[in-house]
């Protein structure tokens, strides 16, 4: 399974974060969530993004890399 790199609750990093037993310890505020389903353990409302997507665009001959519904940033190719 493939989630965002940034936390849900106040975007911490997801990279830097602990993987035991197939859940993720965001570093910043401690919220778990399982890797399976990107749930948070705790039952509470808060989810793991989806994974980045990056989408072609060979009109303006760039690769955009989109993290989740509101951010995204072009890459030079
Ligand atoms: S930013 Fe991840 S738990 Fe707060």
């Amino acid at each position: 399974m493939v989630h965002a790199c940034d936390c849900p609750h106040l975007l911490g990093p997801l990279d830097e974060a602990v993987v035991e037993e197939g859940r993720i310890r965001c570093p910043w505020h401690g919220y778990e969530f399982e890797l399976r389903n990107g749930a948070r353990v705790d039952g509470r409302g808060l989810r793991l993004g989806s994974a980045p997507q990056l989408l072609v665009d060979p009109l303006f001959n760039r690769v955009r890399l989109r993290e989740n519904t509101f951010r995204f940033k072009y890459l030079e190719v």
